[in-house]
């Protein structure tokens, strides 16, 4: 009897946990340690704001994105997949060292870390990424 209410009690918590897991919790990612990532490996180019002004730009043939606008650039939806596959290499941006990416050893290393698309599809990648864009998910502007 008080095993069988223990256990019940159990099953409740364990599914309170889920739900809240499913609907409540923040999407994993340290965006002040993003914010130390991006300072050290991207605001040459991009620029300490992320608008696409670093030290870099004028000595770059294609300008540097304006890191603050890719939702609303994205009809109000950050694009993370893209993001994140253009910042680990699979989707090679010329600028980040295109079939062999610059930032492989740094965002493709570390504890492995699931991220959801705004469509729910599940994106494989590292901890260090994950913190990276939140850092960028909190950069965005609304205004277009
Ligand atoms: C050597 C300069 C340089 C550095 C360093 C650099 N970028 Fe870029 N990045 C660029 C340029 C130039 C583009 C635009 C390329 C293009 O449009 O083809 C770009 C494009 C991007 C894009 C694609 C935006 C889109 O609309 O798809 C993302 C995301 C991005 N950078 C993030 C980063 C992050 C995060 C870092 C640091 C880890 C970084 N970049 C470091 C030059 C750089």
């Amino acid at each position: 009897m008080t095993i069988r209410r223990f256990a019940g009690a159990a099953l409740v918590a364990l599914g309170m946990g889920m739900a809240a897991q499913a609907d409540d919790l923040p999407p994993p990612g340290d965006a002040e340690a993003g914010k130390a990532l991006f300072a050290r490996y991207c605001t040459a180019c991009h620029g300490e704001d992320a608008d696409g002004d670093g030290p870099m730009r004028p000595v770059l043939v294609i300008g540097p994105t304006d890191l603050r606008r890719l939702a609303v650039e994205n009809d109000g939806v950050f694009p993370l997949r893209r993001v994140i596959w253009r910042i680990d290499g699979r989707d090679p941006v010329l600028s980040h060292g295109s079939m062999m990416p610059v930032y492989g050893e740094v965002f493709g290393a570390g504890p492995p870390e699931t991220l959801r698309a705004a469509t729910g599809q599940p994106i494989m990648t590292t901890e260090p990424m994950a913190d990276l864009v939140a850092y960028l998910r909190g950069l965005q502007v609304r205004q277009p």
